[in-house]
C-alpha cells in the first residue's frame, strides 16, 4: 500500500519577519502559520508528521502539541544551516512510511489537492525518486529557479542569491517548496549536502539534482499563485488577503450569503442560510448558526449566534451567546459571559457583562447592565445601570420575571427585583424589591404656574453686563 508522512521545515528564526516571535506563530487568519501546511498533509494522508523545530522551538514544540497531539512529532534543529540541515535532522524522527511530503512551514497558503497531486506523481512513477510542484510567478524575485536541460527536464532549483547570469534571472518558473519523495532517497541525499551557495548552507533544493541521476524528478506544473511562502509581513497580509478570500468563497459555496468582503477565520464555523454583511470581522471560536444574520461592521469573537438571530450593524460581542431569534444592535456591546435569551432583545448603545437574559426580555436604549440575572419577558428602560461595582468588587443584580424597569433608573447591587415588580422612572433602587411591588425613589415634583417666564426675566436681568 502506497503510504506517506510528512516533514515540514519550521526552524528558520524569519529574520525578514523583524519580530521576537518566531515566523511560523506568526497569525494568519486566526491561526499560527505553521498549523496550515500540518493540517493539510494530515488532509492529504500523512500517518505521522515530523516538524522540525529550532529558532524559540519550545514555544513551536507547545503550540504544536495542543493543537495536534500526538499527531506530531517534533524535531530539533539546533544550528540553523541549512532546508538542507533542517530536512535532515527530521530522518531519525521519521517512522516506517515510505514516502514523504517536505514542506515549508512558511507556506500556510498550500493546498490539500496539490499535495494529493505530487502523492498520486510519485505513486504512479516507481521508477522516480521524487516529485516537485513548480509555479510561474509574473514577479519571481526571492524564490528559486527551477533549470531545465535541453529536452525540458528539470535539471536543477537555483536560489534567487545563486543565479549566475541573465539568462537565469530572466526564467519566471519558480519553486514554491512542495515536495513529496522517497524516504530512502531522502535520506541518501540529504546525508550527500554540500555547503555550495552563496550563505554557506545546505539546500533541500540540491537534491532535484541528485534525483535527476537516479531516474528523475518529477516536475508539475501548477497554476501561478500569487504569493506561495511569507518571508516578510506584507507577504503575510498579502497571504491573509488570500486566506480570507478563500474561506469567504468556501463558505460561500456552502450556502452563507455574503456581500462585500467580511473577515472570516479559518477557525469560525458558519453554517448554511446565514447572512454576512460588509465589514462584518468572525475570530476565534465563534459558530454562527442556521438563518442568523450578521449585519454591517460587526465584530464577533469566540461567542455563539444561535438559529436565526440578528445581530445589527456595528455590534462587538465578545465570548456570548446569542439565543434563537434575539436581536443585538445596532450599536451594542456584548462583552463576555453576556448570554441573550431566546427572541429577547438588546438594542443601541446597550452594553452587557456577565449577564443572562431570559427569553423575551428587553433592554432597548442606551444601558449598562454588568454581572446580572433579566427574566423573562422583563423590559429595562433606556438608560438602566446596573450599579455592579464599589470600587472595590462586583456584586450581582437580579431582576425578576416581567418587571417593568422604568428608564433612568439604577439598581445597586447586590439587589433583587421580584416577579411582576415595577419601578419607576428615575429611581435609585438600594434594598430589595418584592415581587409585584411598586419601588418609586425620587424627589417629588414641585410645579409652579407661570413662573417661568418670572424666572427667564429674573435670569436675564442678573445676566446683563454693568
Ligand atoms: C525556500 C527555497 C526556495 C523556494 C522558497 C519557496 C531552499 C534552499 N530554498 O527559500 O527554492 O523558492 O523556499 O518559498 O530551500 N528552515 C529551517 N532551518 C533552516 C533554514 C530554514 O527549518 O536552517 C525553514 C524555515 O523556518 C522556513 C523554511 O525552512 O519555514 C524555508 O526557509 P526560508 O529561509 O524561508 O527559505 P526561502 O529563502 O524562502
Ligand atoms: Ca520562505
Amino acid at each position: 500500500m502506497f503510504n506517506l508522512a510528512a516533514i515540514i521545515l519550521a526552524a528558520g528564526q524569519g529574520t525578514r519577519m523583524k519580530s521576537s516571535i518566531p515566523k511560523v506563530l506568526h497569525s494568519l487568519a486566526g491561526r499560527p502559520l505553521i498549523y496550515y501546511p500540518v493540517r493539510a498533509a494530515i488532509e492529504a494522508g500523512a500517518t505521522d508528521v515530523v516538524v522540525v523545530v529550532g529558532h524559540e522551538g519550545e514555544q513551536v514544540q507547545a503550540y504544536l502539541g495542543e493543537m495536534f497531539g500526538k499527531a506530531v512529532r517534533i524535531a530539533s534543529q539546533a544550528e540553523q544551516k541549512g532546508t538542507g540541515h533542517a530536512a535532515l535532522m527530521a530522518m531519525p524522527e521519521m517512522g516506517t512510511e515510505d514516502h514523504a511530503f517536505v514542506l515549508y512551514g512558511d507556506a500556510p497558503l498550500v493546498e490539500v489537492s496539490d499535495l494529493r497531486t505530487l502523492a498520486a506523481a510519485l505513486e504512479g512513477h516507481p521508477e522516480a525518486p521524487l516529485a516537485l510542484l513548480t509555479c510561474v510567478l509574473e514577479d519571481p524575485t526571492g524564490y528559486g529557479r527551477v533549470l531545465r536541460d535541453a529536452k525540458g527536464r528539470v535539471s536543477a532549483i537555483r536560489e534567487h542569491r545563486d543565479l549566475r547570469n541573465e539568462k537565469e534571472r530572466a526564467i519566471d518558473e519558480v519553486n514554491p517548496g512542495f515536495y513529496a519523495a522517497r524516504v530512502s532517497f531522502l535520506r541518501e541525499a540529504l546525508a550527500d549536502l554540500k555547503p555550495k551557495n552563496a550563505q554557506n548552507e545546505l539546500y533541500l533544493t540540491d537534491i532535484i539534482e541528485a534525483a535527476e541521476k537516479k531516474g528523475g524528478a518529477i516536475a508539475i506544473p501548477t497554476r501561478a499563485a500569487s504569493l506561495v511562502g511569507v518571508n516578510d509581513r506584507v507577504q503575510l497580509a498579502t497571504a491573509e488577503g488570500a486566506m480570507h478570500r478563500r474561506i469567504i468563497e468556501r463558505l460561500g459555496r456552502a450556502g452563507v450569503t455574503y456581500h462585500g468582503d467580511p473577515l472570516v477565520d479559518d477557525s469560525v464555523e458558519v453554517e448554511p442560510d446565514v447572512t454576512l454583511e460588509s465589514g462584518v470581522v468572525l475570530r476565534g471560536k465563534t459558530v454562527i448558526r442556521r438563518g442568523a444574520s450578521v449585519d454591517v461592521g460587526c465584530v464577533i469573537a469566540d461567542a455563539l449566534i444561535e438559529p436565526g438571530a440578528r445581530i445589527l450593524p456595528y455590534s462587538v460581542i465578545t465570548s456570548s451567546r446569542v439565543g434563537p431569534r434575539a436581536q443585538v444592535g445596532p450599536f451594542a456591546h456584548l462583552r463576555p459571559g453576556s448570554e441573550i435569551g431566546e427572541e429577547a432583545h438588546i438594542g443601541n448603545f446597550v452594553e452587557t457583562k456577565k449577564t443572562l437574559m431570559h427569553a423575551r426580555a428587553k433592554a432597548n436604549h442606551l444601558a449598562y447592565l454588568g454581572d446580572g440575572e433579566i427574566g423573562e419577558a422583563s423590559n429595562i428602560g433606556a438608560g438602566t445601570i446596573f450599579c455592579n461595582y464599589d470600587g472595590v468588587s462586583k456584586k450581582k443584580t437580579v431582576v425578576g420575571r416581567g418587571v417593568f424597569v422604568g428608564s433612568d433608573s439604577q439598581l445597586v447591587a447586590p439587589v433583587t427585583i421580584g416577579d411582576g415588580a415595577y419601578v419607576a422612572s428615575g429611581t435609585t433602587v438600594t434594598h430589595n424589591v418584592p415581587p409585584d411591588a411598586l419601588a418609586i425613589g425620587r424627589a417629588r415634583q414641585e410645579t409652579k404656574p407661570g413662573y417661568a417666564s418670572k424666572l427667564r426675566a429674573k435670569l436675564e436681568a442678573r445676566g446683563k453686563p454693568k
